[in-house]
């Protein structure tokens, strides 16, 4: 069992993307990644069931000797990280939504995000969007019902197609040319939005701004593992592992299920 790990979880197979990121720029790190799928979607939860979740999960990784945590959950970490950080003393890397550069790069001076409500209504995304220019609207969609097909592994069926179209057409009809992905499952449906949106818009996901985050808090931590040996990573469900085993690509890799 590793003692040395860096832990990531998500509120169920979403944050697999980010994990990924995060195995490819640091190949030699060992990994333990949770995924609370019998719990999602967080992102309909209130505030103190979000946190109560988040603290479930810290706990576990932490007992499995965890020495960074990565909440790859934009729901989780909008909601609960102020909370872990002030109550745990390992580091935590959060992911929020990449609304900055995509104001910084618009031309049309409207930009979208797609995202759950728990994020679009939390004090953290209201902190961040006001810090953006008056200049850029932000046309914000709640993309219901999308995470819970992800999480069955229905991805390319015609309910997935349906829904998608709806929220991306909304966005699409107010002009954006950014389009922000505001929830660690949707990079899985990026090849789906980019066939919506043509080259007309760019999607923005935060996954290797969080893989480049956490390299830099292992650092500055001294944290980071100095071996040459290739890391190896250790996958959890509490749901469904097999359809964990569709989202994993990445070698040394082992998923089980856990009644955590
Ligand atoms: N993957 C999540 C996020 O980034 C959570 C989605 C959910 O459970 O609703 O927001």
């Amino acid at each position: 069992m590793s003692i040395d790990a860096i832990g990531v979880f998500d509120s169920g197979v979403g944050g697999i993307s980010i994990w990924k990121e995060i195995v490819t720029l640091l190949p030699n790190e060992n990994t333990i990644y949770l995924a609370d799928s019998k719990n999602a979607p967080y992102g309909q939860k209130s505030k103190q069931e979000i946190i109560d979740l988040c603290i479930k999960n810290t706990e576990y990784l932490l007992n499995k000797g965890c020495k960074i945590i990565v909440v790859a959950c934009n729901t989780a970490t909008t909601n609960a990280i102020n909370y872990l950080r002030d109550n745990y003393d390992v580091p935590f890397i959060g992911i929020e939504p990449a609304i900055k550069p995509a104001a910084l790069q618009t031309r049309t001076k409207y930009i979208g995000i797609l995202a759950t409500k728990g994020t679009l209504n939390s004090a953290l995304f209201a902190t961040t969007t006001s810090k953006i220019s008056d200049k850029v609207k932000i046309i914000e969609q709640i993309g219901e019902g999308l995470v819970p097909l992800i999480e069955l592994g229905k991805i390319d069926t015609k309910e997935m197609d349906v829904l998608l179209n709806k929220y991306i057409q909304n966005l699409l009809n107010k002009n954006i040319d950014y389009l922000v992905l505001g929830c660690s499952h949707y990079p899985f449906l990026i090849p789906k939005i980019k066939k919506i949106v043509g080259d007309k818009v760019k999607i923005i996901d935060s996954g290797e701004a969080v893989a480049k985050q956490t390299k830099s808090v292992l650092l500055k931590n001294e944290l980071l593992k100095l071996s040459n040996k290739i890391g190896n990573h250790q996958l959890f469900s509490n749901l469904n592992q097999k359809i964990m085993t569709q989202f994993v690509t990445i070698k040394h890799t082992t998923i089980n299920f856990l009644d955590f």
